[in-house]
């Protein structure tokens, strides 16, 4: 076994989601550097079925308003879930792109893609952003389905909400210890 390049180990470790964020965001290049490392996942037969999209600025207004009219909502209700995509500067759809197969069922495909959305956030975190992984019913509503251009085969697996790490005096609150044995067992 060769030297590992980099401590994954301590990456995944330390890797942690907080839900505020400044307003400092990778750049695309960063993003497509990342990527390319994010897509080397397991993936059944190479369909490659995902695909990502960059929210910035005002597309983050229309998402808000997407959600607001998905979910039929008005007056403050709207206004304030509209407010929801700005807690982040970037946000990542990140869409499952199934294509029918007997060979690949949906779930495998769905697994792919769900696995690079695990390595981008792990690789963004890793070079020091912050990235919270968030979904709802709002994923799968028309006006939401629309606003991103789905085509029949995809879904939205959620978005990943990226910006800066804030700085603070607080630390992160340590981990608990995962209980690994009971979800290890041989046969
Ligand atoms: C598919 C998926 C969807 C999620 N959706 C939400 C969400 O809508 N809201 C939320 O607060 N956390 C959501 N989470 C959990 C957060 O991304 C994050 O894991 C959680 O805040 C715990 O932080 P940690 O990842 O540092 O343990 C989701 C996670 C996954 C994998």
């Amino acid at each position: 076994m060769s030297e590992a390049p980099v401590d994954l180990v301590g990456a995944l470790s330390a890797r942690r989601a907080r839900s505020k964020t400044t307003e400092a965001a990778p750049s695309r290049d960063e993003l497509l550097r990342l990527l390319a490392a994010a897509a080397n996942v397991a993936d059944h037969s190479g369909y490659e079925p995902w695909r990502v999209i960059e929210l910035r600025s005002a597309a983050r207004e229309g998402l808000g308003l997407a959600i607001a009219e998905g979910f039929g909502l008005n007056g403050d209700k709207a206004a304030s879930t509209a407010r929801k995509p700005l807690r982040a500067p970037l946000l990542l759809a990140l869409v499952v792109s199934r294509r029918p197969s007997l060979k690949v069922p949906a779930w495998e495909q769905e697994a792919t893609a769900a696995g690079v959305a695990h390595n981008l956030g792990l690789l963004l975190d890793a070079e020091g952003w912050n990235v919270l992984w968030r979904t709802g019913l709002a994923t799968r509503t028309d006006a939401v389905r629309r606003f991103h251009g789905l085509a029949e085969g995809e879904d939205l697996l959620g978005w990943l909400y990226v910006g800066g790490r804030p700085v603070s005096d607080r630390e992160d609150k340590p981990r608990k210890p995962r209980r690994v044995e009971e979800r290890l067992s041989a046969l």
